[in-house]
């Protein structure tokens, strides 16, 4: 049997990977358009010109979307099947910590079921539900990316400081999901990238109570965290799918 010559061009790897942003054409989600999420949607219009750039939540967005409610997930999947596709970039930039109900834990006493499962519904369920969703509106023939922001302190190897139980096991969870999601989406999407995210402590309504020990010069605007998330997620491609990442392109420990 021949083997494939090495110089040979492979057609599936030759131009479509090599395209830039500002030449790829379709469409953009951005899911949660708080803090980061708002930034994100500007920033990424602005590289990529020839995406059409829509968001989805609660308050604030294109399309209407409450992840913890099945009907508003099956509601944007329609949306997603008959108007989205091409999807090029979709990225999740929702996220729970705290509101009225849910504070982070400091300890095990005030660890309570109900701020696990909501936790988890935004947290981790939340990005998955959101892939099953999008899914039909996603080229097979094109590059794409799927992200999703995770957080530094979802990694299991680097908890140092304990605390925080829901939020950190619902980030660590969500990096699972989606790990396990690239793998499938290896086999059935091969231009896909997937990709989770740490955007570093950023100024927005969700660190505004616990960020008082970080010092000015650590502290990230939404419109820097999103450059530098775009600027992290425009270098991968679908050979590294499956990487958690933290703002500066480094590698954050599982
Ligand atoms: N800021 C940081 O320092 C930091 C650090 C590490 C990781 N992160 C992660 O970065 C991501 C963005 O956070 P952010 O700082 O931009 O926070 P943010 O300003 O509070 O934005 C969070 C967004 O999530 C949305 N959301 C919450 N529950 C939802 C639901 N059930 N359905 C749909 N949308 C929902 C919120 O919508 P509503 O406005 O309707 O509530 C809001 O748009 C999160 O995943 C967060 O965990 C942030």
């Amino acid at each position: 049997m021949a083997l494939p010559s090495c110089a040979m061009p492979d057609p599936a790897m030759s131009t479509p990977r090599q395209q830039r942003w500002p030449a790829w054409e379709g469409q953009a989600l951005i899911v949660g358009p708080g803090g980061i999420g708002a930034a994100l949607a500007v920033e990424l219009a602005r590289r990529a010109p020839g995406l059409r750039v829509l968001t989805a939540g609660r308050r604030h967005a294109d399309l209407p979307l409450d992840l913890v409610e099945d009907a508003s997930l099956a509601r944007l999947a329609a949306t997603a099947a008959a108007e989205l596709s091409p999807l090029r970039i979709v990225i999740h930039a929702a996220g729970l910590l705290h509101d009225g109900g849910i504070q982070p834990e400091k300890r095990l006493s005030q660890v309570r079921r109900a701020a696990l499962e909501r936790s988890f519904a935004v947290n981790a369920y939340g990005p998955l539900l959101l892939a099953q969703a999008i899914e039909p509106a996603l080229p097979k023939d094109r590059p794409v990316h799927f992200a999703s922001l995770s957080a530094r302190v979802g990694s299991i190897g680097d908890n140092r400081l304990g605390g925080w139980y829901a939020y950190r096991a619902a980030k660590a969870a969500q990096n699972q999901l989606l790990r396990t999601l690239a793998i499938e989406w290896q086999r059935r999407l091969p231009l896909a990238c997937v990709t989770l995210l740490h955007p570093g402590t950023t100024a927005t309504p969700l660190s505004a109570p616990y960020r008082g020990s970080v010092p000015a010069a650590g502290l990230f605007t939404p419109e820097r965290a999103a450059a530098h998330l775009l600027d992290v997620l425009e270098t991968r491609t679908p050979e590294t799918s499956g990487s958690f990442l933290a703002w500066d392109g480094s590698t954050v420990p599982w």
